[in-house]
């Protein structure tokens, strides 16, 4: 039997699922894994590459053609798309108008969920995305469901997007992670829903310290008992 700590986190866009994930691995030493970047670069080379999203052929020969991969350096974590680092460009505003869309597809999600599952075969990992703690990982020890304001949330992007990108408006970005949310609660393959055996964390008026803490709380019983 498996005896390696899953830390899966689920929730709305820009609630500070990363921030979370990011912390937690740093401070138990658990991988961490976005796996939100990995639905971002598929979108980013479906833009690129003009993939009909309706065409079942192209989609195959694309998921075919996508490798992915991880760089940890300096606590940070980097998104390899085919050799080249695309961190910075999966961020911006055109991948996240496609992400959703491509990331409802079935046989994109078919093929990450393998690729995550994998992962978190043998090592202590913490994952975060939309699916982790219902589908990648419906047994991990530790499942949380985070929410917060959507008016705090954009806000706080906005707050990151704003100094690179001066056209930005708040209401743009508001706008934007409403239809977002919207797409990923009401599709039909592997909705954003809460697991039954989630933990709520609406982070709102916490700060990522307080929300650091709140989950390690949670999690460090499980590292005691591996010791
Ligand atoms: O950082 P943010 O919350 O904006 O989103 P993200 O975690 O980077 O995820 C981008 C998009 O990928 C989400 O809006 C979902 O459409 C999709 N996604 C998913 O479907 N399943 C996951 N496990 C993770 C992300
Ligand atoms: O991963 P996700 O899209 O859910 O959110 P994130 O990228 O971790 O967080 C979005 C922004 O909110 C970042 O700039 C965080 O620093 C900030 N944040 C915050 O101000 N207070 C928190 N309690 C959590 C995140």
């Amino acid at each position: 039997m498996n005896t390696n700590i899953v830390v899966a986190i689920d929730g709305y866009s820009s609630c500070g699922k990363s921030t979370l994930a990011k912390a937690l691995s740093k401070k138990l030493h658990f991988i961490y894994v976005d796996s939100g970047a990995m639905y971002r670069a598929v979108a980013l080379y479906f833009l690129r590459n003009n993939v009909d999203m309706t065409d079942h052929e192209q989609i195959a020969q694309a998921l075919q053609n996508i490798h992915l991969n991880f760089h940890s350096r300096d606590y940070q974590t980097h998104i390899i798309l085919n050799g080249e680092e695309v961190s910075e460009e999966i961020r911006l505003m055109p991948v996240s108008e496609k992400v959703a869309a491509v990331a409802s597809l079935h046989q994109v999600r078919v093929e990450m969920v393998k690729q995550q599952q994998r992962m978190g075969k043998s090592s202590n990992i913490v994952m975060d995305g939309r699916d982790i703690g219902t589908a990648v990982f419906p047994h991990a020890q530790v499942k949380i469901f985070m929410t917060a304001d959507p008016k705090i949330r954009a806000e706080r992007r906005f707050k990151e997007l704003a100094p690179k990108n001066p056209d930005l408006t708040l209401e743009e970005i508001f706008e934007s992670l409403a239809h977002r949310d919207y797409q990923d609660t009401t599709r039909a393959e592997s909705p954003l829903i809460r697991a039954d055996d989630a933990i709520i964390l609406d982070n709102t008026e916490l700060t990522p310290d307080e929300q650091l803490q709140f989950v390690l709380d949670k999690v460090l019983p499980f590292v005691e008992q591996t010791k």
